[in-house]
């Protein structure tokens, strides 16, 4: 599990997450591209909860101007010398390499996704599910 910044969605369903490449997560999705995915609105008491295959973004013309995108104090994150999870003596010991980065991208494409809405008189719970090409919504007991 690990929390991150949903940056883009689209309407086929996808959604994209930025990381850097020599993260745990990315050994994890290359060894098992199943993954799943949970968001909670507390405002609308909205539970949004997804099953997707993750697939990592290779081709670099896309990389390239995703990257360009990126403001320039927020590029850093992608660029330190040691890989993410290394052990360092203390929150200021980390080196930043110029003009190289491990910037990566990755695409959730789900199959399955749960709606859950908790209102009065009545909770609305849906599932929809990819068959194919297209997806079924039915509604379930709460
Ligand atoms: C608020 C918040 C947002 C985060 N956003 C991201 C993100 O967008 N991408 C990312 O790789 N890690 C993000 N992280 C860090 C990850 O949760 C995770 O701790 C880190 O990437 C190490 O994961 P690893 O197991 O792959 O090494 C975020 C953490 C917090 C607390």
């Amino acid at each position: 599990m690990r929390t991150v910044v949903l940056r883009e969605t689209n309407d086929q369903l996808q959604l994209i997450f930025y990381t850097d490449k020599r993260s745990e997560k990315m050994n994890h999705i290359k060894e098992h591209d199943a993954v799943s995915l949970l968001f909670f609105d507390t405002e609308r008491l909205l539970q949004i909860s997804i099953q997707a295959n993750a697939k990592i973004i290779t081709d670099d013309s896309k990389l390239q101007s995703i990257w360009n995108q990126i403001p320039q104090n927020s590029r850093k994150e992608y660029t330190s010398k040691l890989s993410p999870g290394k052990a360092i003596k203390n929150p200021e010991a980390v080196d930043y390499l110029e003009g190289k980065h491990f910037f990566s991208v990755i695409k959730l494409i789900p199959n399955r996704i749960e709606y859950l809405r908790l209102k009065r008189p009545n909770h609305i719970r849906v599932l929809f599910k990819k068959e194919n090409t297209n997806w079924k919504g039915m509604f379930l007991v709460p």
